[in-house]
């Protein structure tokens, strides 16, 4: 889907408001910027850990992750440039929580760079195939990502964690800029195409799945550990709604685009189906043998 003129000229101002918003507000570094010297390996626990961890493995995708969205976004300006910034910015949530749970005595070494082989042992594929359907899908997967951390930033102050409570402070300050990028360019796209663009999102919404199913070892079981993800009822409360009422839709809506996609794939469907039997009927008529040679391709 190419992009208009118009797309290009908002993606490339949204780009450079979400970028100088950057430079002057949430640049960090992991090494100066975070208060390592109150690091109080007696308020971990294990429960800490897990989430770290899978944090940690969920944000190591990054090669992953901009290698995709660089393949989608190369031609259209403030996108491609968005991916190499918000890259960037990820790239430094795997860092950190490396850090911690090796400074903290978490974890050893060797177990993380065990886990790490695990987890890049596997590589994260696009869960949907278009720019807009990805924007969709940022959208939703930063605001769940967002969510978790602030949880998490809570639980360490409410423990007196001080340096943790600053890593998710900034970390889900990242996150929650990934999230307004992602509406911003929503509306956009739901201004210039408005049926089309609730097409995708209603697809997304009905179809999403966290980027670490069927990557992160145990995932399922971590799940378990309060803490690692949200229920559905709460991303819905807090990240799904929230986000309808920005874009000026709801639920009814979304449902009836959902309906109609669904709808028009059937009929795609059938249309593929009706048109195959239609060639292989002809093909039969013109050349009976022909037909049964096609179907042995070691024959000839
Ligand atoms: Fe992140
Ligand atoms: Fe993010």
């Amino acid at each position: 889907m190419s992009a208009t003129l118009s797309q290009r000229e908002k993606m490339y101002r949204a780009y450079c408001e979400f970028f100088d918003a950057g430079e002057k507000k949430r640049r960090w570094n992991p090494f100066s910027d975070v208060p390592w010297e109150k690091l109080n390996p007696a308020l971990n626990t294990e429960e800490d850990a897990i989430c770290l961890e899978t944090f940690c493995g969920v944000e190591l995708y990054i090669p992953d992750y901009t290698s995709n969205g660089f393949a989608l976004t190369r031609h259209l300006f403030g996108a491609a440039w968005f991916e190499a910034t918000w890259g960037y910015e990820e790239s430094k949530h795997a860092l950190v929580y490396r850090e911690y749970l090796i400074r903290s005595g978490l974890r050893t070494e060797e177990q993380y760079l065990d886990y790490e082989s695990k987890v890049l042992g596997k590589v994260w594929k696009l869960p949907f195939q278009t720019r807009r359907q990805m924007n969709c899908y940022g959208a939703l997967q930063e605001a769940a990502t967002y969510l978790i951390y602030a949880q998490q930033r809570e639980k360490a102050k409410v423990n007196g964690n001080e340096l943790l409570e600053k890593i998710y402070f900034l970390v889900s300050r990242d996150e929650a800029a990934h999230r307004g990028f992602y509406q911003r360019i929503l509306q956009f796209e739901l201004e210039e195409d408005h049926e089309g663009a609730m097409e995708d999102l209603a697809h997304v919404v009905f179809n999403f799945v966290m980027p670490g199913v069927g990557l992160i070892p145990e995932y399922e079981d971590r799940l378990e550990v309060m803490g690692v993800g949200i229920t559905p009822q709460y991303f819905l409360q807090h990240g799904v709604f929230p986000l309808l009422r920005l874009l000026g839709t709801d639920r009814a809506e979304l449902l009836k685009y959902y309906r109609r996609s669904k709808d028009r794939k059937k009929e795609a469907a059938a249309e593929q189906a009706r048109r195959m039997d239609g060639r292989s009927a002809e093909c039969r008529r013109s050349d009976p043998d022909r037909a049964g040679r096609q179907a042995m391709p070691h024959a000839s």
